[in-house]
């Protein structure tokens, strides 16, 4: 049987990246030949600042154009080329991306905004789920599930600091219920706790059949969450493998990253 997300038998659902460009004026952003993401359960894509992560990750979700390049999801009985479609109907093949800068949410409290996550994920009408009793009753109980593990200051109102953004960007994601999750730092500014919180729940949706690529510069938690780790850097990616092979080729990870990370 198949592992989950209706992909083929042993296999998951993976985005295939071909001849992938971007640059910025004359600066070369991305340059990327060929790279499989999502093959394994949790992939790390780490690499210094500037290297293309967050440029590579916004090209999967066309929140920017590529200059040239293919991006091809491929579910094991059908392949989609993300890269002609536009970027809502990314959403709903089940390639959800949070966001490494948090966006506020338009005035929106915690709850509200939740919900309007779920209604995208339902195809439901924005109004009838602020209209209806049934429809918050449907979903409620989720969100609070996702607000009582995350302990939320004021979930009635809004969000706060800098770490409840995060936190409402991530749930927000998962209640789009994604095959395939790309997190851009997600663990950034928060708590020792609270990073270990958010890796614990996101282990729990990969169990169920969810992947993950993660960008993070914490090593800590690339180590020790990753299966696979593609390292990134001037734009493609200089070496993959898994966590022991990467931290193995030390003298490329403190080239690029200094040392002290493996
Ligand atoms: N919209 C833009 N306009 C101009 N240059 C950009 C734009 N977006 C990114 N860049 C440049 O592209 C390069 C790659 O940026 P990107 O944000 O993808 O790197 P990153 O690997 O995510 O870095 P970090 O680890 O610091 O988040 C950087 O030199 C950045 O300044
Ligand atoms: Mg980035």
């Amino acid at each position: 049987m198949s592992e989950g997300n209706g992909s083929a038998p042993g296999g998951r659902a993976t985005i295939r990246i071909s001849g992938l460009t971007k640059s910025f004026g004359d600066q070369t952003v991305v340059d990327i030949d060929e790279l499989v993401l999502g093959a394994k359960p949790v992939e790390g894509l780490i690499g210094p600042n500037g290297a293309g992560k967050t440029t590579l990750m916004r090209l999967i979700m066309r929140s920017t154009r590529a200059d040239t390049g293919t991006v091809v999801l491929d579910d094991g009985s059908s392949e989609v080329a993300l890269s002609k479609l536009a970027p809502h109907r990314i959403a709903s093949l089940g390639v959800v991306k949070t966001n490494q800068v948090t966006q506020d949410f338009a005035g929106l409290t915690i709850w509200d905004s939740l919900l309007l996550a779920v209604a995208q994920r339902h195809d439901e009408r924005p109004h009838r789920i602020y209209r209806e009793r049934h429809v918050v009753e449907a979903y409620g109980e989720e969100i609070q599930g996702y607000l009582d593990t995350f302990e939320f200051s004021e979930p009635g109102g809004f969000a706060h600091s800098a770490g409840e953004k995060k936190l409402l960007d991530l749930i927000r994601c998962l209640l789009l219920e994604p095959k395939i999750l790309l997190l851009d730092e997600p663990t950034a500014g928060l708590s020792e706790e609270v990073t270990t919180q958010v890796i614990e729940m996101l282990r729990t949706k990969v169990a169920e059949g969810m992947s993950v690529i993660i960008v993070e510069h914490d090593l800590d938690v690339i180590w020790g969450f990753s299966d696979v780790v593609h390292f990134m850097a001037e734009g493609d990616v200089i070496l993959e493998g898994d966590p022991d092979y990467i931290r193995a080729h030390s003298t490329v990870v403190e080239k690029y990253l200094g040392s002290g990370h493996v």
